[in-house]
């Protein structure tokens, strides 16, 4: 697929927006703070309904409006699809699907696009939950009935621990806890769910993201991801939840939601202490190793980026491979300037095959030369040029700057 068109109506900086995009590759260039990656991360919004860098909405509505529009078209082939959402400053977003009203919840269906940031960089080196948001804003790009369980789950979680922390205020007794029992029935059910989606993606990731490791690195490093679940025991938060596991035979092995029941039954006690749940979706962890180290404290800095754009480009395979609408939106927004001479070429061959390519950079000259085939011009929130790259002088690429901290080695 690809964006025809984006209207942006009090997103952000943008006031009023359109710009006409193509399928192939666009380069939005403009100095820092002017609205490049504002313009992305609506699109972005679309395919995830979240931002990659705010939790909430509000700081995605222009300072003194009361409403922000983001409209696109989007190709699908030859057919055209007009998505419009609009966060509102109060009251629920609405979205509709050609001017008719359609659940919010939707629009993943129809918007699929995988963005690469300098954020990524946190999904080998960062916390869990980093690592735990980008295999879920996949899950839910793949199979969008997701988004529901996960905020289903999320609700049960946070009343769950309003009850343990009210129980733990009144110094109830782990046996007098029956409203606890129907709680644990809701969370297991969801929770189970979603650790089920997880270790299947995770399976699924394996093979493409070795394929896209060695597209970005000359060397076999090996890159693996192995789940770490918090109702088998693992540790992924940092505290301390040792405790028995359920027994399974190798025959009949626990499902997961027996295993996530014989945890919460383990970790009663000590969530009552803590007035917080120690088991589930929430607290996971996937592994992300090379050579049998984790990346997140043994690898280099250009590992851990070889890493994170292999995890992007991987999932841009799995939405490609399995989805309706064919490929996603590669959006890459000031990546370049992070990565090395090579890594930026060997970048922009891995996704040069995708229908539509949008790079936003401050300096045009940090992005590979076939990448730049049209260019736009963003400054202060609005779009003030779009122009061919045919007249562009294509220099010979002063790296010095932008030369990583890394012994050469680690490429092989
Ligand atoms: N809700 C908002 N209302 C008005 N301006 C905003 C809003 N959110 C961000 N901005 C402005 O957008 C600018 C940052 O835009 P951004 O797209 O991040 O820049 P860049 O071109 O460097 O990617 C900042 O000047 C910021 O103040
Ligand atoms: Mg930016």
């Amino acid at each position: 697929m690809h964006v025809a068109r984006l209207s942006l109506t009090d997103y952000r900086n943008y006031e009023r927006a359109e710009l006409e995009l193509g399928p192939g590759a666009t380069v939005l260039v403009g100095r820092n703070g002017q609205g490049k990656t504002n313009l992305v991360e609506s699109i972005g919004y679309l395919a995830t309904l979240g931002s990659h860098r705010v939790s909430g909405d509000q700081a995605l509505i222009r300072a003194g409006a009361d409403a922000a529009i983001v409209r696109a078209l989007l190709a699908h082939g030859d057919r055209e699809l007009l998505v419009e959402l609009q966060l509102n400053r109060q009251g629920a977003n609405r979205a509709q699907l050609n001017r008719s009203p359609v659940k919010t919840r939707e629009l993943p269906r129809y918007a699929h696009s995988v963005l690469f940031a300098p954020e990524d960089l946190a999904i080998v080196r960062g916390e869990p939950g980093v690592r735990r948001r980008m295999l879920d804003e996949l899950l839910v790009q793949r199979a969008p009935r997701l988004g529901g369980v996960m905020a289903d789950y999320e609700r049960v979680l946070k009343q769950r621990n309003t009850l343990l922390k009210s129980a733990r205020a009144r110094g109830l007794a782990a046996e007098k806890l029956t409203t606890l029992d129907i709680w644990d029935e809701r969370l297991i059910a969801l929770g189970s769910e979603l650790i089920d989606q997880r270790l299947a993606l995770i399976a699924e990731l394996g093979d493409p993201v070795a394929a896209a490791y060695r597209s970005i690195v000359d060397a076999d490093h090996r890159p693996e991801l192995r789940a770490v679940l918090s109702i088998d025991g693992g540790d992924a938060d940092g505290d301390v939840t040792e405790f028995e596991t359920a027994p399974s035979s190798p025959l009949q092995p626990a499902t997961t939601a027996e295993r996530f029941a014989a945890a919460l039954g383990a970790l009663r006690g000590r969530e009552l202490e803590r007035g917080v749940t120690l088991a589930g979706p929430h607290r996971d962890d996937v592994l992300l190793l090379l050579n049998g180290l984790p990346a997140k404290g043994y690898a280099s800095h250009g590992e851990s980026w070889s890493f994170a754009l292999a995890l992007r480009l991987a999932s841009a395979e799995l939405l490609r491979r399995d989805s309706s609408t064919g490929d996603p939106v590669l959006v890459l927004d000031d990546v370049f300037a992070e990565l090395d001479r090579l890594r930026r070429e060997r970048l922009a061959g891995a996704i040069a095959g995708f229908e539509q390519v949008l790079v936003t950079a401050a300096v045009l000259e940090d992005v590979p030369a076939p990448l730049v085939a049209r260019i736009v011009h963003i400054e202060s929130g609005r779009i003030v040029e779009a122009t061919q790259a045919n007249d562009r002088d294509v220099e010979s690429g002063d790296d010095d700057e932008t030369s990583e901290r890394e012994s050469g080695q680690a490429d092989g």
